[in-house]
């Protein structure tokens, strides 16, 4: 079987882990990877494993579970030793086992490696190091890294770790953030990135390496991105950053992280979701509070380009397309919205140095959005970036990049980004409607104060309206199947609501524009199907209300998102959501999205589902 067909088949290809290290200089290593760990749980949360090394030895746990549940067997913060690397992993085939957990280790136990991502090539590399006499005991890919190593220093005994780590790394193809410890040097921790990512802490109690920011925000806010190709040591309280391919330094100063620890817990709310639908009023403040400088520079590359390219996955994608009416409503710039797993296939040929991509990803490591960046790049097109996660591979893969600002999302199911990122859409569209005169001043001025108004409009959205939507997703949360439609911009917000429902309530949804409705889904409608309308009071209204009634003539429960005091969609719903009045149709999304979040959010709790840890889905999807 090829390679990758047989990674498909052991269902590797949707591995995604978090991976932590420190290198302390007093007190023991294990309980600060294990609490680090549990910060990176929405990583993977299907089995756990901490190493750690004292006087010379190398000691293990691991196994199958979320991590609280391993650490209820085997007390995971009973490791003595003051460095070590934990793991926490995520597959969605089959059972994932005790045997597959990282850490991994080569055949005398003395190298020790924690991975995420996916080393492609390891089915050769692993029949080459078995024919070599190595034992493997798992079925992952990671293992071959303690055995390549291992084996490094077999055949050149004068390398030293840093070393053989280097020359392991030159024969792997795929993705990577490692964490290596070896009893042969036991004062470190090598760390090492190509695609997945990897992130350094550092203060003056130890240095931490880690997958992401939030891990170690707890010990210190200094950070140090690392980047594609670059390989670290980490010593008590120093770390050296490599190039993996020739060896040669370089001096990277930490940056300091705003995000304080508190930013990252559930301050009280019983789920990270709940918590963060509710930051949305401060998120979006932030947002508004951008520097012109950005926006100004992302402006001047969207008026010159020749077309637009609007790139994103889930969540995000649906925020394009929420931009890509805002920019044709707004500045009359036509952008084409495209999923950015389909991007290769649909634009991968035909764009180029007059095409401008604005890829959208709030962790700026989606995997196929990374990939659409780099083919555009590649063909010499203009790459601009709208990440949530400063340092993050977007970033240094885009020419202008803005961050949204929204502090970091831990549910995985997003919401506070999503909003974030619509501000930040707008504030753009009306930036390039203005450079390119398409709109008076008057009502440049009255857009530019409704958008400010809008954290205002959601606080009284969640204020207003929780109890209620509370109570729909009681009388709802048993129906089989649930319908959103909209129309113009709300078409996105349907969109996204019915992915919100579908995604952590588990409940079968469809979404289509209310126009296309007629074509094909009103067959399914029959008595009591509920059907969820956005339909704020603009230009769609009329429309939208000859869509209710189709459906309401065919037996359809209607549940309508509603200007508040809009009596006729009133009197045919037979329940209805309340939005502030007077929000202009192009910045609606952000707030009619608000009732949707909730309603997913109170079906999954009515349901007993974990809204933050979604069955099969994680925050950060880093393959492809
Ligand atoms: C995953 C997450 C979604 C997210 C999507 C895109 O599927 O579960 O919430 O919308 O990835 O992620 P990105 O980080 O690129 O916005």
């Amino acid at each position: 079987m090829p390679v990758k067909e047989q990674l498909i088949a052991e269902g590797l290809r949707q591995k995604m882990c978090g991976i932590f290290g420190c290198v302390l200089s007093e007190g023991n290593a294990a309980p600060l990877i294990h609490s680090s760990l549990k910060r990176l749980e929405y990583r993977g949360y299907d089995s756990v494993g901490i190493a750690v090394l004292n006087n010379g030895k190398i000691s293990i746990k691991k196994d199958q579970g979320k991590i609280d549940e391993v650490h209820k067997i085997h007390n995971l913060d009973d490791l003595p030793g003051n460095i070590g690397i934990g793991h926490t992993r995520w597959a969605t085939h089959g059972a994932p086992l005790k045997i597959n957990s990282h850490p991994h280790t080569d055949c005398s136990g003395e190298i020790v490696v924690v991975h995420n991502g996916i080393i492609e090539n390891f089915l050769d590399l692993k029949s080459e190091l078995q024919n070599l006499g190595h034992i493997f005991s798992s079925k992952t890919d990671t293992e071959i890294m303690p055995h390549l190593i291992e084996e490094a220093l077999k055949q050149n005994p004068q390398l030293n770790i840093q070393q053989a780590v280097q020359q392991s790394l030159k024969r792997i193809e795929g993705s990577y953030a490692f964490a290596i410890i070896s009893t042969r040097e036991p004062d470190k921790i090598i760390c090492a990135r190509n695609e997945s990512p990897l992130v350094l802490g550092i203060n003056h109690k130890g240095v931490f390496c880690a997958s992401d920011i939030p891990a170690f925000l707890e010990v210190t806010n200094k950070a140090v991105m690392i980047n594609n190709g670059e390989l670290v040591i980490l010593t008590n309280q120093d770390y050296e950053i490599k190039k993996i391919s020739d060896g040669s330094t370089i001096t990277r100063e930490p940056i300091s992280i705003e995000w304080t620890a508190e930013m990252a817990v559930k301050q009280g709310h019983p789920h990270f979701m709940i918590k963060e639908i509710h930051e949305q009023p401060e998120t979006l403040r932030n947002t508004l509070r951008m520097q012109d400088h950005y926006l100004d520079l992302l402006t001047t590359f969207l008026d010159r380009a020749n077309e637009v390219f609007l790139v994103a996955c889930g969540t995000s994608y649906h925020a394009c397309l929420a931009a890509s009416y805002m920019f044709s409503k707004l500045a009359f710039l036509p952008t084409y919205p495209v999923y950015a797993s389909e991007f290769l296939e649909q634009h991968g040929k035909s764009v180029n140095i007059d095409s401008t991509i604005l890829a959208v990803s709030q962790s700026g490591e989606t995997a196929d959005t990374l990939a659409a960046v780099n083919c555009a790049q590649q063909r010499a097109a203009t790459v601009l970036g709208l990440t949530n996660v400063i340092g993050s591979s977007l970033t240094r893969i885009s020419r202008v990049y803005i961050g949204t600002q929204s502090g970091p999302e831990i549910g995985v199911a997003a919401t506070k980004t999503f909003t974030s990122q619509l501000s930040v859409l707008a504030q753009l569209a009306l930036k390039l409607a203005k450079k390119r005169g398409k709109i008076s001043q008057d009502e440049m001025d009255t857009l530019e104060e409704k958008l400010g108004q809008i954290p205002e409009v959601v606080n009284s959205i969640v204020t207003s309206q929780e109890q209620k939507i509370q109570q729909l997703a009681k009388k709802y949360a048993n129906s089989k199947v649930f319908f959103f439609l909209g129309r113009g911009i709300s078409t996105a917000t349907a969109f996204e609501g019915r992915l919100k429902l579908m995604e952590i309530a588990y409940i079968p949804s469809i979404s289509f524009p209310a126009g296309e409705s007629k074509h094909g889904p009103i067959s399914l409608i029959e008595n009591g199907f509920p059907v969820v309308f956005v339909c704020p009071k603009d230009d769609t209204h009329k429309t939208v209300i000859g869509n209710i009634m189709e459906m309401k003539a065919r037996g359809a429960h209607i549940i309508a998102v509603i200007e508040e005091g809009d009596q006729d969609i009133k009197s045919l719903s037979d329940d209805y959501i309340e939005v502030p009045k007077g929000i202009p149709s192009v910045l609606t999304p952000i707030p009619y999205a608000i009732p949707l979040q909730l309603l997913a959010y109170y079906t999954a709790l009515e349901k007993g589902f974990n809204p933050d840890m979604p069955r099969n889905l994680a925050k950060s999807v880093t393959v492809k």
